[in-house]
């Protein structure tokens, strides 16, 4: 009974003492392997983040990309001859400030237009001539906004343009 007794308590105190073990190494695992992954993916993070991303905190991963807002489309909105003449063009070409030349004045665009066509009027325009800033001053309109504003005001003038704005 006795020897029994030892050997259940030796059995107990193996398991116990080999659990402890199990324990340690599989700590030591952890630490090792693991940590080595998290380091890794880590690094793999950092590099497939986009340029120009956001960082909202520290370590977080970027939440949003710069301009990848909703509300951010301005650029895909081509604006049409009418609304960038009102913004951009009628402060001097309602009037004819500094001899620009009037919109709804045919005879002046009607000239123009034979004597330099819709590409070297919309080139100018968008270059600037003379007293004619690049753009009406308006850095922000893409070309085709300038050519819709152009069209625009040589048809308010009567003259065909010979091809549409496009939006
Ligand atoms: C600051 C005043 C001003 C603004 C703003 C302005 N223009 Fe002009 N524009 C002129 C003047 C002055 C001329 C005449 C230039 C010359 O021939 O001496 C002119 C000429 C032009 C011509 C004829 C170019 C040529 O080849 O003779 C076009 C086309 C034109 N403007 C388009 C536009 C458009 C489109 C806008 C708006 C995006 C605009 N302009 C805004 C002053 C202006």
């Amino acid at each position: 009974m006795k020897t029994f007794l030892g050997v259940i308590v030796g059995l107990t105190v193996l398991a116990v003492v080999l659990l402890v073990l199990a324990l340690f190494a599989g700590t030591f695992d952890r630490s090792g392997a693991e940590g080595r992954a998290e380091l890794q993916r880590e690094r793999l993070e950092r590099n497939l983040r986009p340029a120009g991303a956001v960082r909202q905190d520290g370590d977080a991963m970027p939440i949003a990309l710069a301009g990848d807002t909703a509300d951010d489309d301005d650029n895909d909105v081509i604006r049409t001859g009418s609304e960038v003449n009102e913004s951009a063009c009628m402060a001097c070409h309602a009037a004819g400030v500094m001899d620009a030349p009037v919109t709804g004045d045919e005879g002046a665009w009607a000239s123009l237009m034979e004597e330099k066509g819709l590409d070297e009027l919309v080139e100018n325009a968008i270059n600037g001539i003379r007293g004619m800033p690049p753009r009406g001053g308006d850095r922000s309109l893409s070309d085709q906004e300038v050519r819709n504003a152009v069209i625009y005001m040589l048809e308010e003038s009567g003259v065909d343009a010979g091809e549409d704005e496009e939006t």
